[in-house]
């Protein structure tokens, strides 16, 4: 099996789910609280993990119970955590989910940002293992940055960049990028100062493109995902599920995405594979724990097939 890298982030979340967004200057009442792992980067992580690939996570948590918990919940869920190291105050975000299951999220880097150039260099035998390098942007971009030259120098390591949260990104790290996902957010950030119009998808996917990057993928939410490169344009139709809690989607979405690849699909069938693991996701509470396992997805859609074939 190929190996996956993710230098990422991991908070812990603390969800509230309510019945609508709050106003400004408004307070409400939420309906129910809990606790639960995440972050970008641990979320892909677990994802590509529960479905089926070899993975490790490089990342930095706090010296406090909060970081236990997060490396603990990794480790049950088969992701390597020995190059998570420790400092300061673990990541925290507060999210609320409303009664459609779309999500408003606040972070709170701490550790997130402590990663050092050091750290990574500690990294570096690990990540000449890997096939692909899973990077998101709860951490610092000059750490991106490094990264991405450091796998530059890889054989055969092809860097994903889930550009999230939206922020600028430069030259350098736009050469090393082998495909970028994002949703429609941020590829309109992305994209902003050259393509006024904000539902025009065409032009902001063609600016990318032409600035370098090789493969795009836009995540679609309930309307599926769309893939472009040079020579291809597809849009992919979401799996329709009722959505309890959308937080995590994309994350299971990227995880999956990477997991096919290293098994060898073609990038249509891993986008489709990706689509209909997300959509497990949004049926359950929370990040990490909603994501399914390989097993649990392959029996989901073998009953799905059966059903359909017995009318
Ligand atoms: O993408 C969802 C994740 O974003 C949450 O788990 C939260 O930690 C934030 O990083």
């Amino acid at each position: 099996m190929r190996k996956i890298s993710i230098v990422g982030s991991l908070n812990i979340d603390f969800i509230s789910n309510v019945f609508d967004f709050p106003k400004i200057g408004e307070t409400i009442r939420a309906k129910n609280f809990h606790i639960s792992p995440g972050g970008k980067g641990a979320n892909q992580a677990v994802a590509a993990a529960k479905l089926g690939g070899d993975v490790e996570l490089i990342g930095k948590v706090g010296k406090d119970k909060y970081g236990d918990v997060l490396i603990e919940s990794l480790a049950n869920q088969g992701v390597k955590t020995h190059n998570i190291k420790r400092e300061g105050d673990t990541g925290r975000t507060f999210i609320n989910v409303d009664n459609k299951g779309d999500n408003m999220i606040t972070y709170v880097p701490g550790a997130n940002e402590q990663i050092t150039k050091e750290d990574i260099n500690d990294c570096l035998p690990d990540l000449r293992e890997s096939s692909y390098l899973l990077l998101q942007q709860e951490i610092q971009q000059e750490i991106i940055e490094y990264v991405v030259d450091a796998a530059l120098g890889l054989n055969d390591c092809k860097v994903i960049l889930n550009a999230a949260p939206a922020r600028f990104i430069n030259e350098k790290i736009i050469q090393g990028v082998h495909t970028l996902i994002v949703n429609e957010v941020e590829l309109e950030f992305l994209s902003k100062d050259y393509v006024h119009e904000p539902q025009d998808l065409t032009r902001q996917i063609d600016y990318l493109l032409h600035k370098g990057i090789k493969k795009i993928i836009i995540t679609l939410g309930d309307k599926g995902a769309i893939f472009a490169s040079h020579s291809d344009y597809k849009h992919i139709p979401a799996f329709k599920v009722p959505v309890t809690d959308t937080t995590g989607a994309g994350d299971t979405f990227i995880g999956a995405y990477t997991v096919a690849k290293t098994e060898g699909f073609n990038d249509i069938d891993a986008i489709e594979f990706a689509v209909k693991a997300s959509a497990m996701t949004v049926t359950k509470h929370g990040a990490q724990p909603a994501i399914p396992t390989r097993k649990e997805f392959d029996e989901f859609f073998k009953k799905i097939e059966e059903d359909s074939f017995n009318g």
